[in-house]
């Protein structure tokens, strides 16, 4: 077959085989399927000779990224938070920017309720203890004692589709459900999952469980540092499913460490895949690899909803989950 004729794309992550393989049906596929990250530079250079381009959270979309990229028309991304993407210079460049809401917001949000139990039934650190031989006998008082969450009040900051999937999660478990937003939830979604709109300050205080399901922006830039922290019950426990830099992970594992909490729940990190070198060392921390929405069910319909837009893009159709819809003219 004649591969020039095809569009040519590039797929900047290991996608799943047979997504790759409906891919190459119709377009020059550069693809990345050893996985490796590209550095800034040669990821400038991939986008340079490409019409589509899929990405996730890794990829940086910049100005810089796009600076050769003369014929890019899509950046696709594998993701449902897009703060990989500087979206004004990819408007100002002409390049459509899609996410993958929606398809996750279940996975992720069990992920997050998962955190959250793990994180105070300290079930982690029980296996940990468990497998190094530390349980020698069943203990009414020295068994790692958790906290409850059935019937205690979830703090639940940034309510968007997960934030309410978690919301609704919890009501299963008779917990009081307060949440703070950019903006109120409207009356009937309130109700939907039985939330009261409190103010930030009064979440923390009042929470048993803080959950942190908000995007990631230059505002929300540690929206929990040591004087967040300093507003918690000793009790309580912190679960952040958002991103890295949201937490000020040296402030948390500093307040861990001093047990001016009870714990904490990380799938994000600063400067992840780096882990703050002091939450590797707390108990009171349960530690997992950005996974909140991987479930094989779930990143196939990641990937396949980033393969939508991008083929909408390129085909002249409006992709389902655009973010700067200004570039669309019908
Ligand atoms: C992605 C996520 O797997 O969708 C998101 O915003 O955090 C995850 O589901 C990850 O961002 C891919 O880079």
């Amino acid at each position: 077959m004649n591969t020039q004729s095809k569009p040519k794309i590039l797929v900047a992550r290991a996608i799943f085989p047979e997504a790759l393989a409906k891919l190459e049906e119709s377009f020059e596929v550069r693809s990345n399927q050893e996985d490796r990250i590209f550095s800034s530079a040669e990821l400038q250079k991939e986008l340079a000779s490409v019409v589509g381009a899929l990405v996730a959270g890794s990829e940086r979309i910049d100005a810089n990224a796009l600076a050769n990229a003369k014929d890019l028309k899509v950046v696709a991304n594998i993701s449902v938070g897009y703060n990989n993407f500087d979206v004004p210079a990819m408007t100002a460049a002409g390049v459509m920017a899609t996410n993958t809401p929606d398809v996750l917001t279940d996975t992720t949000a069990d992920f997050g309720f998962a955190l959250l139990m793990a994180t105070a039934r300290r079930i982690t650190e029980s296996e940990h203890w468990v497998r190094n031989g530390h349980w020698d006998k069943w203990s009414i008082v020295h068994n790692p004692l958790g906290m409850d969450l059935h019937h205690t009040t979830i703090g639940i900051i940034g309510m968007g589709r997960i934030g309410q999937g978690i919301a609704k999660r919890a009501l299963g478990f008779g917990m009081n459900v307060i949440y703070h937003n950019r903006s109120r939830l409207s009356e009937a979604d309130e109700k939907a999952c039985g939330a009261k709109y409190v103010s930030k300050e009064e979440l923390l205080k009042t929470a048993d469980h803080v959950v942190l399901v908000l995007p990631y922006t230059a505002e929300n830039h540690h929206t929990i540092g040591a004087k967040e922290i300093a507003l918690m019950k000793p009790t309580a426990t912190l679960v952040n499913i958002a991103r890295g830099g949201i937490v000020d992970d040296a402030a948390l594992a500093h307040a861990l460490k001093a047990n001016k909490i009870f714990a904490a729940g990380l799938d994000v990190f600063e400067g992840e895949p780096g882990v703050h070198s002091e939450l590797l060392k707390l108990s009171n921390v349960v530690l997992a690899p950005h996974i909140a929405s991987a479930t094989e069910k779930t990143r196939r319909a990641m990937v396949d909803l980033a393969v939508e837009n991008l083929r909408a893009a390129l085909s002249g159709k409006k992709p389902p989950s655009l973010i700067n819809s200004e570039l669309f003219k019908a």
